[in-house]
């Protein structure tokens, strides 16, 4: 058995971080990752300068290669610093007022874009705007759309639950969670918010997920400031990621 010694700086790094206006990404975590850019890759090799934490660059690669998608979907904004998320939203405070910006730019600090995970796509073949870029729900787009979660995405701000998220419905911004994280979201109809609170008060800190052959254990464990321990069961493949709030999720896939 392998005993996990989680710190509170674990807590706000992982693909499940939470970003939102109530929880903005730690300031440490920022700083680091815009002073060094080994972490992140292109999302798509044709567009060299818009970039993905590893994980999520890789499976939308390979999302676009199973799909045939290349140049009929296209990266828009994926990662950003924040002298970057705060230049678009000055820039769309004067170019569209504080309603239309609320609406569709998060806050300094406060975008996901900031973490890496977050990817813009638009539909490929004409001119695409910056801020809400044309993805539609037929062809190519919903192509995408329909296969995202298999691929450890999801729809990130989706119609309805712009009372959770804080952002209105924006068809093109998807979040890489990681599977199979994303597949849960979409059969629950849960946004990253709604998850992470299912998952912090499941009975018994555990929710156990099966899908085919595979038997996959998503843990809660509460740690915070003070940080936690976790013992993984023996041979078995783990990931940790915090939540950005107060504690970490521990995927253990059990049957692969
Ligand atoms: N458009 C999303 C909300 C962002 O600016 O992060
Ligand atoms: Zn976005």
């Amino acid at each position: 058995m392998t005993v996990l010694t989680l710190s509170a700086e674990d807590c706000r790094r992982g693909n499940l971080i939470l970003v939102n206006r109530r929880y903005s990404i730690h300031q440490a975590v920022s700083e680091k990752q815009s002073l060094d850019d080994s972490w992140l890759l292109a999302a798509d090799p044709a567009w060299p300068e818009i970039l993905l934490a590893q994980p999520a660059a890789l499976a939308l690669q390979k999302a676009m290669a199973d799909l045939e998608a290349h140049g009929r979907i296209v990266p828009v904004s994926g990662y950003r610093s924040r002298a970057e998320q705060e230049k678009i939203y000055q820039d769309s405070l004067g170019e569209n007022g504080l309603e239309f910006t609320k609406k569709y730019v998060a806050l300094p600090d406060c975008s996901e874009h900031q973490t890496g995970l977050a990817i813009d796509l638009g539909e490929g073949g004409g001119e695409l705007d910056f801020i809400r870029p044309s993805f539609p729900d037929s062809g190519i787009c919903g192509s995408f759309k329909k296969k995202a979660a298999q691929y450890g995405f999801v729809l990130r701000y989706p119609a309805g639950k712009e009372e959770v998220t804080g952002i209105a419905h924006e068809p093109w911004h998807f979040r890489f969670t990681g599977c199979p994280h994303a597949e849960i979201m979409e059969t629950k109809g849960m946004v990253l918010e709604e998850y992470l609170e299912f998952l912090r008060t499941c009975p018994d800190g555990c929710y156990i997920w099966k899908k085919e052959d595979s038997l996959t254990e998503i843990h809660y464990v509460h740690g915070g400031e003070n940080g936690a321990e976790f013992a993984v069961p023996e041979g078995c493949p783990y990931q940790v990621s915090g939540d950005n709030r107060e504690g970490f999720i521990i995927t253990v896939w059990r049957k692969n």
